[in-house]
């Protein structure tokens, strides 16, 4: 079991282990198994939250044992991503007509932006021309905010994968979807299997292959299963490949922004990372030097960690200010502020937050962030990303119950970020921050002045043996980090995790729709049918389904559940209590904390 004694919390290998069991959650994928060490997470301190998510984290870099689950470190994880590496290295001495093209859903697509963003910038320093793109669902916008319906939608993925490769004869295709699961993903697979002389597919996801959702996909005749396995078999002719390691059920059941986004963007950047190093400075790609990579990302999970202490106070922070209905911002610089825009950007869905209650901002605004279809402000607020429109739409109305954080290293200009260090304190005393610097480099007066505007500062030490790129990448991934924890910590201390489920998640597309029908299941005991059934009523608000509800498919469903709230949380009273909608809702009203409301029920 797992022990805290004093500020430590101990887990023992059956622990951490214990999701490996045939036997645990059997009919679940390894990505919506719940994790036993954050059972209790809904009752933990700050930091006891941050341990057990440390420990989570830990469970990325186990080792292999026995023949159940493939991990980040097996022998046949790190040969597939020599041979894509390969792959990526004579696109990058070739360039002409040839395009490497990463996709995704959410979170998944995010970072596929990011990613390709890197290492067209590192080409561009070195006077090459770009080879990398990125598609992610719903276009440019869901880089901000969520858009989950496109998500299912295998016809955009094919169309919005042919638009950016229009004219090319050599698509390199790396597809992510961390479940195996996102119909638009399965769409662009399928178009590259159909196609073998333009693209090569790549999967990366953590589910092994026989776990990919077999669900019928509307419009289609191939599951993302069917794919998987079309995959497999051209796999042992490298037409094709599968990078699946498991990394353990993440902290928060099925939030695969958290690990899953991690270890998407680890494998992403070390098999870019040895490519870049084949083809510029003559470094073979062995799998010795793709180990190195990735024991490398693991020594950035422990050096973040090493700061459990100024972790705990941010998530603490943030956590005060969403339970008194304030506010967190994130103020960043450079490219670990767009970890800040990501990790704001998944709250919405994840925990059925408003986009005011954490919010990114990055300064140069969009063009720090160099998206393909430029600037999006015109869409609204939430698509205002710039420090000056945190200074005209936020400032204003900031006081010390607000929770703001710097994010910024030692290479950016530390005389702005006194600048608005200064400004932001006029408003706030509840300013924190958060800087990357490397070993010996001595703190600037500046930088002393600016720590002593802050309640708090986390200061995060890089060896100063890594290359600029690499320090680079390591500060967005301790970002992230620290950020998931801080938004994910602060959402649980605001009652909105029941165990280590999201209760209040949005029932926004298929994916969603399964897993909010199966929490209910769990958490109600009653059938699926009943289950489903209840989901409906919460979601079109009426006590009786009609038979226009009955006959519509889940597509009419989910597009009525982006304009509806608190909706598995009005059904899970519905089921417990068999009381009226009407009722359900005047008790939640009277117990916003959703967990202790579903509690109140429970017990
Ligand atoms: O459906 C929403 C979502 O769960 C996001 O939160 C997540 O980032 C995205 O789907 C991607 O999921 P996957 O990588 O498994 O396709």
């Amino acid at each position: 079991s797992c022990t805290m004694a004093g500020s430590d919390w101990t887990c023992d290998v059956s622990t951490m282990r214990e999701w490996e069991s045939p036997d645990y959650e059997p009919s679940l994928p390894v990505s919506e198994k719940s994790n036993p060490l954050t059972r209790d997470i809904d009752r933990a301190s700050p930091n006891h939250i941050v341990r057990m998510l440390q420990a989570c984290d830990s469970q990325m870099f186990q080792e292999e044992e026995g023949t159940t689950y493939q991990r980040l470190l097996s022998d046949n994880v790190v040969i597939t991503m020599m041979e894509v590496a390969e792959r990526v290295e004579l696109i990058l001495k070739d360039p002409q007509d040839s395009l490497v093209v990463l996709s995704g859903c959410g979170t998944s697509g995010r970072l596929a932006f990011l990613i390709a963003s890197t290492f067209n910038r590192a080409l561009r320093q070195l006077k090459q021309s770009s080879v990398y793109s990125y598609t992610i669902a719903g276009g440019d916008r869901a880089l901000l905010s969520s858009q989950e319906a496109p998500e299912d939608d295998p016809i955009l993925g094919m169309l919005s994968l042919k638009k950016v490769c229009e004219g090319k004869k050599r698509v390199l295709f790396i597809g992510i979807s961390c479940g195996l699961s996102a119909p638009f993903v399965a769409g662009q697979l399928d178009l590259c299997l159909q196609h073998p002389e333009v693209y090569t597919p790549v999967l990366i996801g953590f589910n092994p292959a026989h776990q990919a959702r077999d669900e019928p996909i509307p419009g289609c005749t191939f599951t993302f299963h069917n794919v998987v396995e079309r995959m497999q078999e051209l796999s042992k002719s490298q037409m094709a490949f599968l990078i699946n390691p498991s990394v353990g059920p993440e902290a928060i059941s099925g939030s695969s922004r958290m690990k899953g986004g991690s270890a998407t963007k680890i494998l992403l950047e070390v098999i870019m990372s040895v490519a870049h190093a084949a083809a510029f400075s003559k470094t073979p790609i062995t799998s010795k030097g793709i180990l190195q990579h990735l024991k490398a990302s693991e020594k950035t999970l422990d050096i973040t960690y090493s700061q459990t202490e100024g972790i705990s106070g941010l998530v603490e922070a943030a956590g005060k200010s969403l339970r008194c209905g304030r506010r967190v911002c994130y103020l960043g610089w450079g490219s670990p502020a767009v970890l800040g825009l990501i990790d704001a950007s998944e709250c919405n869905p994840t925990f059925g937050a408003a986009f005011e209650d954490i919010r990114g901002f990055v300064n140069g605004g969009y063009r720090e962030l160099n998206n393909s279809e430029g600037p999006l402000n015109s869409l609204g607020p939430e698509f205002c990303i710039a420090h000056e429109d945190f200074v005209h739409q936020v400032l204003p109305s900031l006081n010390d119950q607000d929770t703001v954080l710097l994010i910024y290293t030692h290479s950016d200009d530390v005389s702005e970020v006194m600048k608005m260090a200064r400004r932001v304190r006029e408003k706030t005393s509840n300013l924190h921050a958060v800087y990357h610097h490397v070993d010996g480099d001595t703190a600037t007066a500046l930088q002393e002045d600016i720590n002593k505007l802050c309640l708090s500062t986390l200061k995060v030490s890089w060896p100063s043996s890594a290359s600029a790129s690499s320090l680079h990448m390591q500060w967005e991934l301790s970002t992230k980090l620290v950020l998931n924890a801080v938004s994910t910590g602060a959402h649980v201390l605001k009652g909105k995790i029941y165990q280590n489920y999201m209760i209040d998640l949005q029932v926004t597309n298929s994916k969603l729709y399964r897993r909010a029908t199966r929490l209910l299941q769990k958490l109600s005991g009653r059938p699926e049918a009943q289950c489903e059934e209840t989901l409906l009523k919460a979601l079109y608000r009426v006590d009786k389904l009609t038979p226009d509800i009955t006959s519509s498919d889940m597509t009419a469903h989910i597009l009525t559940a982006r304009n509806t709230t608190k909706v598995v949380p009005l059904a899970l009273v519905c089921l417990l209590t068999g009381c009226s909608l009407e009722e359900a809702k005047s008790h939640l009203e009277q117990q916003p904390i959703v967990r202790e409301a579903v509690e109140a029920f429970l017990t």
